[in-house]
C-alpha cells in the first residue's frame, strides 16, 4: 500500500519530540495558516544549487563546512552575532579551501535553528516540575510556568528573526564583507594573538603568499568579483514539523515540493524512525537533507533509511553526519561506511564531532573537551580513507563570540573558566578561537591525506 505524500502526511505517523501541550490548539492552527501565506525564506533554485554543490562533495571534489549555534535564541539576536558567526565560517573556509585544495561549501546552522529535542519532557528543580525548554520557537528558557508553556506566537517570531538573519547574511555574502583578502587579514590577527600561533603561522603565511601572488598577476577582488562574494546557505534541524509544513511550497518551475524555511534540513538522531513523522516529512521535500547517524545504528537500518530518503540515489540529496564520540567512532563508523560503499549509495559522509563528546564538568556545566572533538574529526578522516570514502565535511556547534563553553584549545580553557561566559541555550559551542584553531588542525590532517592520495595516484 503506497499512501500519497503531502506536506501534512506526517500527521498520520507517530511523532517524537513534538510539543503536544499547547493550551490553545486553534491559535496554533491560526499561526500555521498565517505562515503558509508568508514569503518563502529561500527559493527552490537555491536549494537545487546547494544540492548540486553537495553532489560535488559526494564526488570528493568539494568539502562541506557547516556550523553555527546549537540553538539560536531570541535573546542573542544581534547583528554583531550574525556577523561574527559569518566571519568565523569564512575564516575557517579559507583555511580549509587552501589545505584541501578544493572548494568549501559553506552552510550555516543559522536563520532557523530554534527547536530542540530534549531527553526529558519535564524538568524538576527544588520540587517544582515544569515542561522542559524546547527552544525559543516553542517555549522560553526561564524556569517559570508562563515561560515554559508552549506559545504559538513564537513561530511567527522565529520566522521574523530567520528572515532578518538571512537578509543580513545575504548582504554580507554579496556586499563586500566576504572579500577573501579581508577575511584572511582577520585570520592573521588571530594567528598573531594565539598562544599556539607558531603552529598556525606556516599555513597562514602560505595563504598570504598565494594571495600576494594572485594580486601580483592581477587577480584581485576588483578584477575578479568572485573573490569578494560567497555563497552561504542556511540549515537547521527539521524538528518542529508544523512550522516546516507551513513553509513548504510547490516550486513553479519543477512542480516539486520544497521546504522554503532553509536551503538544507536535517533529521536528528532521536527522530529518524523509519516509520516516524520526521522521515515521512523529509522524504517528500526536494531540498538537500541530512541525517545524524549515531553509535546504535546498524548498516542494514542505515540502508533502509537511505532508500526511503534518497530512492533515486541522487548525489547531494543526502548527507550523513556521524556523531559517535571520540571513543566509539573507530569501532562504529567503518562498518557503516563499508555498508554504503558496498551498496553503491551516493551519500556525503560528514562528521559531527560535537554530540558524542558531551560531558558534565564537576561543577555541573555541560561541556565538551576540544581534544576529543579534534580526535573524532581525525579518526573520521582516517576511517574514510581506509574505507575508500571521501571525508566530505564537518558539522560544528560554534559561535563567533568569545564564550567559555568547551574545554581546552590553545587558551587551555579549564572547568573553572566555564562559568565566565557560558551563554548557550542548549549545548556547549566552540568559541571563535577554538573553532578557527580546529580548522587549522583539520587542515593539517586534510593536507596530509591529500598528499597521500597524490602519492598513491602517482605510483
Ligand atoms: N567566492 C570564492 C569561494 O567562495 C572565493 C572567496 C571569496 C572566499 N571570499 C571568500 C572563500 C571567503 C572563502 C572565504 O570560494
Ligand atoms: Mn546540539
Amino acid at each position: 500500500m503506497t499512501e500519497r505524500w503531502t506536506p501534512s502526511s506526517w500527521r498520520q505517523k507517530p511523532a517524537k519530540h513534538l510539543p503536544t501541550d499547547y493550551s490553545d490548539m486553534a491559535a496554533l492552527e491560526r499561526v500555521e495558516n498565517t505562515l503558509r501565506s508568508m514569503p518563502p525564506l529561500v527559493f527552490a533554485g537555491e536549494a537545487r544549487r546547494l544540492k548540486s554543490l553537495l553532489g560535488e562533495v559526494a564526488d570528493g571534489k568539494a568539502f562541506l563546512l557547516q556550523g553555527g549555534d546549537c540553538a539560536e535564541s531570541f535573546k542573542e539576536f544581534h547583528a554583531d552575532n550574525i556577523r561574527d558567526t559569518f566571519r568565523l565560517l569564512l575564516q575557517m573556509a579559507v583555511v580549509l579551501t587552501f589545505a584541501g585544495g578544493k572548494p568549501v561549501v559553506k552552510v550555516g546552522r543559522i536563520a532557523g535553528q530554534f527547536a530542540k529535542p530534549r531527553s526529558e519532557p519535564t524538568e524538576t528543580i527544588d520540587g517544582v516540575t515544569l515542561p522542559s525548554y524546547r527552544g525559543d520557537i516553542i517555549n522560553g528558557m526561564a524556569f517559570e510556568a508562563a515561560e515554559r508553556a508552549p506559545d504559538p506566537e513564537r513561530l511567527l517570531k522565529a520566522y521574523g528573526q530567520s528572515s532578518s538573519t538571512l537578509n543580513l547574511l545575504r548582504a554580507f555574502a554579496g556586499g563586500g564583507y566576504a572579500d577573501l583578502y579581508n577575511i584572511h587579514r582577520w585570520t592573521l590577527g588571530f594567528v598573531a594573538d594565539s598562544p599556539q600561533g607558531a603552529r598556525y603561522r606556516e599555513l597562514s603565511s602560505k595563504i598570504s603568499e598565494a594571495l600576494d601572488f594572485m594580486a601580483a598577476v592581477g587577480v584581485t577582488p576588483d578584477s575578479h568579483p568572485d573573490l569578494r562574494r560567497v555563497e552561504v546557505f542556511t540549515s537547521h534541524e527539521a524538528l518542529l514539523l508544523g512550522f516546516e509544513e507551513a513553509m513548504t511550497r510547490v516550486d513553479s518551475t519543477s512542480g516539486d515540493w520544497y521546504d522554503t524555511s532553509a536551503h538544507m534540513l536535517w533529521i536528528g538522531e532521536r527522530t529518524r524512525q523509519p516509520d516516524g513523522a520526521h522521515i515521512e516529512f523529509m522524504k517528500g521535500v526536494k531540498n538537500p537533507i541530512g541525517m545524524k547517524v549515531g553509535p546504535m545504528l546498524e548498516g542494514d537500518e542505515l540502508l533502509r533509511l537511505i532508500d526511503i530518503l534518497n530512492p533515486k540515489n541522487e548525489p547531494g540529496r543526502l548527507t550523513l553526519y556521524g556523531r559517535f564520540g571520540a571513543d566509539k567512532i573507530a569501532d562504529r563508523l567503518p562498518r557503516l561506511m563499508a555498508a554504503t560503499k558496498r551498496a553503491g549509495r551516493a551519500v556525503v559522509w560528514a562528521t559531527d564531532p560535537m554530540h558524542g563528546n558531551t560531558l558534565k564538568a564537576a561543577n555541573g556545566y555541560k561541556t565538551r573537551p576540544f581534544d576529543r572533538i579534534l580526535s573524532e574529526v581525525k579518526t573520521f578522516v582516517e576511517v574514510a580513507q581506509a574505507e575508500g570514502v571521501h571525508p566530505g565535511g564537518v558539522h560544528l556547534e560554534m559561535t563567533g563570540q568569545n564564550v567559555t563553553e568547551c574545554l581546552g584549545g590553545a587558551r587551555a580553557l579549564s572547568e573553572g573558566d566555564l562559568a565566565d561566559r557560558y551563554h548557550t541555550h542548549c549545548d556547549p559551542r566552540l568559541n571563535a578561537d577554538q573553532a578557527l584553531e580546529l580548522a587549522f588542525l583539520v587542515a593539517e590532517k586534510l593536507k596530509s591525506t591529500r598528499e597521500a592520495e597524490r602519492q598513491a595516484a602517482a605510483s
